[in-house]
C-alpha cells in the first residue's frame, strides 16, 4: 500500500507529495513540528499536541493555516488513508515560500503544511521497553527556546548519531551547571533509591512533553513521590531507574547511562508500571 502525505490541501502519494525548494523550513529550518502517537487507530492526546503546536507557532509568529478542528479533521483523514492502526503522525508547519531573505517575508505568505502518518511495530516498541536502551551524555550546545518544538534540530541529530556510534539509543544533554536538561528526542528522568521520581521543570532547558505532562497525572493517582528538580549525571549513575518519555515511545526504560548500568540493569519496575498505566490516563480521539 502507498503512504499518502497531507499537503497544503491536497492528500498526495508519497512519491508525488513535494514542497517548494524555496520554503523557508528547507531554507532556514523556519517552522515547527508535532509527532503524536496513534493507538488503535486513534491519536493520544491530540488537544494538547495541538496546544503546544499553537504556542510554538506563535513565538515564532506564523498563522496556524487552518482552525483545529479543520486540523482534526485531515489530521483523522491522513490517519486513515494510511491505515495506521499503531504508529505516529508527523506534522510540520513553515512560514512558507519566499525569495531567500532571513528575515520574514515582506509580503505575508502562506504557512505551508504537511502531516504524515505511518505504521510502527507495537511488538519492536514493546520488546526494546521489556529490554531497556542505553543513553550517552552530551554537551548541551542547543540554543535556550528549545522550548519551542523548531524543526531546527542540528544539535539534537549530532547528539543522536553520536548515541548511535556508541552502541545507545538517546543522548542526554547536560547544561552548563552539570545538570541533564533533556534527550535529544525525549524528556528524562530518574528514580531515586527512595522511589522518588524526579524530573527537571519545564520551565527552563527542554521542551514541555506532552507525555511529560500526562505522566505526572499517573504519577500523582498512584500516589508515588515526585520531585521536580534538575539531576546530574552522577546522580542519575547512582539512581534505581531511569527512563525518557516521548509520544513515540511512552515511557522507555533506560538500563545503562555512559555505559554504567543503572539499578539492577535491567528496566525498573516503578518504570514499567508507569509505561503500562499511561493510556489510561491519556485522552484519545
Ligand atoms: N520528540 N524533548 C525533545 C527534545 C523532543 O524532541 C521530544 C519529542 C520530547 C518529548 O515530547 P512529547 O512527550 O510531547 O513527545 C522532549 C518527538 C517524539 C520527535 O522529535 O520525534
Amino acid at each position: 500500500m502507498s503512504r499518502i502525505a497531507y499537503v497544503n490541501g491536497q492528500y498526495r502519494d508519497l512519491r508525488d507529495a513535494t514542497v517548494h525548494i524555496e520554503d523557508r523550513g528547507y531554507q532556514f529550518s523556519d517552522g515547527v513540528y508535532e509527532v503524536c502517537e496513534v493507538r488503535g487507530g486513534r491519536i493520544v492526546d491530540l488537544p494538547k499536541h495541538v496546544a503546544r503546536l499553537q504556542r510554538s507557532l506563535g513565538e515564532l509568529r506564523i498563522d496556524m493555516p487552518m482552525s483545529p478542528q479543520v486540523l482534526k479533521i485531515v489530521i483523522h483523514e491522513t490517519v486513515r488513508r494510511n491505515r495506521v492502526t499503531y504508529g505516529i503522525i508527523y506534522l510540520q508547519i513553515t512560514r512558507g515560500v519566499a525569495h531567500r531573505d532571513h528575515a520574514f517575508p515582506v509580503n505575508p505568505v502562506k504557512p505551508s503544511i504537511v502531516i504524515t502518518a505511518k505504521n510502527l511495530s507495537y511488538a519492536k516498541n514493546q520488546a526494546t521497553a521489556a529490554r531497556g536502551i542505553g543513553v550517552i551524555t552530551v554537551p548541551e550546545n542547543r540554543w535556550p527556546r528549545v522550548d519551542i518544538k523548531s524543526v531546527a534540530l542540528l544539535p539534537n541529530v549530532l547528539a543522536k548519531q553520536q548515541a548511535r556510534e556508541q552502541g545507545a539509543y538517546e543522548a542526554w544533554f547536560v547544561d552548563h551547571d552539570g545538570f541533564v536538561t533533556e534527550g535529544a528526542s525525549s524528556n528524562a528522568w530518574i528514580i531515586t533509591k527512595e522511589g522518588a521520581v524526579v524530573t527537571r521543570s519545564a520551565e527552563s532547558g527542554i521542551l514541555a512533553g506532552v507525555t511529560r505532562k500526562v505522566l505526572l497525572d499517573v504519577i500523582a493517582s498512584l500516589q508515588m513521590k515526585f520531585e521536580e528538580r534538575p539531576f546530574t549525571p552522577q546522580e542519575a549513575y547512582g539512581a534505581a531507574e531511569a527512563f525518557v518519555t516521548a509520544s513515540s515511545q511512552i515511557v522507555m526504560p533506560v538500563v545503562t547511562i555512559d555505559g554504567k548500568s543503572i539499578g539492577t540493569g535491567v528496566p525498573g519496575p516503578l518504570a514499567l508500571k508507569l509505561r503500562e498505566q499511561f493510556h489510561g490516563f491519556s485522552a484519545f480521539s
